[in-house]
């Protein structure tokens, strides 16, 4: 189903794209950054709950700089000086965190209206265009982001990704969940396991990885076995103090492929549980530390850490750290990358 999803001041059009399993989850996404805007699951009681953030008109998505339920691309996360060298030729990206590049630049795929390549009653497939030099990466970019509502309640994200230059493809997805329901506050109360013990500590406040993979145990970083995510986030921990709160690579694996889990996360309040898989080498924990309050779906209160994210990823700066699997995309290859998110209620 598609309807109008409002006009930008630019005078571009965005549409907003329903999809459904016909068994209790509904999804709604924008053309507008390949956007998710809602998605929609039964909770403990059965009834529909919204668990993600968002905005009733694309233009919010624009002014507001959070890139809720956004595809960043070329390349999620950060670069460091903004900077890399690819056959020995290096190109600057916008900079636009501290000294360096985050989420690509200001022009990213967030903010493209992407064409809609194909939409069914579960799946609607965008697609892009990114030219040679476009942010300041190389290559003429195809890329292709595939939304499916499975069965059995799972959301499916699929990227592919093609250039006819060696490049940087490394997209994920910013979505900011809430399983409580985007207008109940803060997830504080969460809980989350992730599965893996090791993440890649940060240098200091740019966030930028030292190229260690460390161990979790002992510490305030520790969800192999689960945690609330409040218990610990204000913590005299220096990696807690340097990004203001989680907002940490975790390690799954040293190389990109396999399909594994990611994490599990549940709200006690609605019974929602989601379990995160993914066949990236990493993924983003942010806690939402730096969302400001503001107004939000429907006149929902946005602040601080009422939502959560886990962006599936190549680990943050690694087309510079020797040691991280590195996001080069030679020219000519495909890249493709699944990430799911399965809710059910318990
Ligand atoms: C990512 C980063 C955070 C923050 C958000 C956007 O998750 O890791 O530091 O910049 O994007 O607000």
């Amino acid at each position: 189903m598609k309807r109008s999803f409002g006009k930008l001041n630019d005078g571009r059009e965005a549409s907003l794209y329903t999809i459904t399993n016909g068994k209790g989850m509904t999804v709604c996404l924008t053309d507008l950054g390949a956007t998710l805007v809602k998605v929609l699951v039964p909770d403990k009681d059965g009834k529909e709950t919204d668990v993600i953030l968002g905005y009733d008109t694309a233009q919010e998505y624009l002014d507001n700089g959070f890139y809720f339920g956004a595809v960043i691309g070329r390349n999620g996360n950060r670069i460091d000086k903004a900077r890399f060298t690819i056959d020995g030729k290096t190109y600057q990206l916008a900079v636009n965190d501290n000294e360096n590049n985050l989420h690509s630049g200001p022009d990213g795929f967030d903010s493209r209206i992407w064409e809609v390549k194909s939409c069914a009653e579960n799946a609607v497939v965008f697609a892009l265009e990114s030219p040679d030099g476009d942010e300041g990466f190389p290559g003429n970019m195809h890329a292709e982001v595939a939304y499916t509502v499975l069965d059995d309640n799972t959301l499916e994200l699929c990227y592919t990704a093609e250039s006819d230059a060696d490049t940087v493809a490394n997209m994920t997805n910013h979505v900011y969940f809430n399983l409580g329901g985007h207008d109940s506050g803060s997830i504080l109360d969460h809980e989350l396991k992730l599965a893996t013990e090791y993440y890649t500590p940060v240098i200091d406040e740019q966030a930028i990885p030292t190229g260690e993979v460390a161990s979790v145990k002992g510490t305030v970083m520790d969800f192999s076995a689960g945690r609330r995510i409040g218990q610990d986030i204000d913590a005299d921990f220096d990696q807690l103090r340097y990004t203001g709160g989680y907002d940490h690579n975790f390690a799954l694996s040293a190389k990109a492929g396999e399909m594994k889990p990611m994490a599990l996360a549940r709200c006690k309040k609605t019974g929602i549980v989601m379990e995160g898989f993914t066949d990236c080498p990493g993924v983003q924990f942010y806690a939402g530390n730096f969302i400001t309050p503001h107004t939000g779906k429907g006149g929902a209160k946005y602040d601080k850490r009422f939502g959560f994210c886990l962006e599936s990823q190549y680990y943050p700066n690694a087309i510079n750290q020797e040691g991280f699997d590195s996001p080069l995309l030679k020219a000519g290859q495909t890249r493709r990358s699944v990430t799911r998110y399965r809710f059910s209620a318990e």
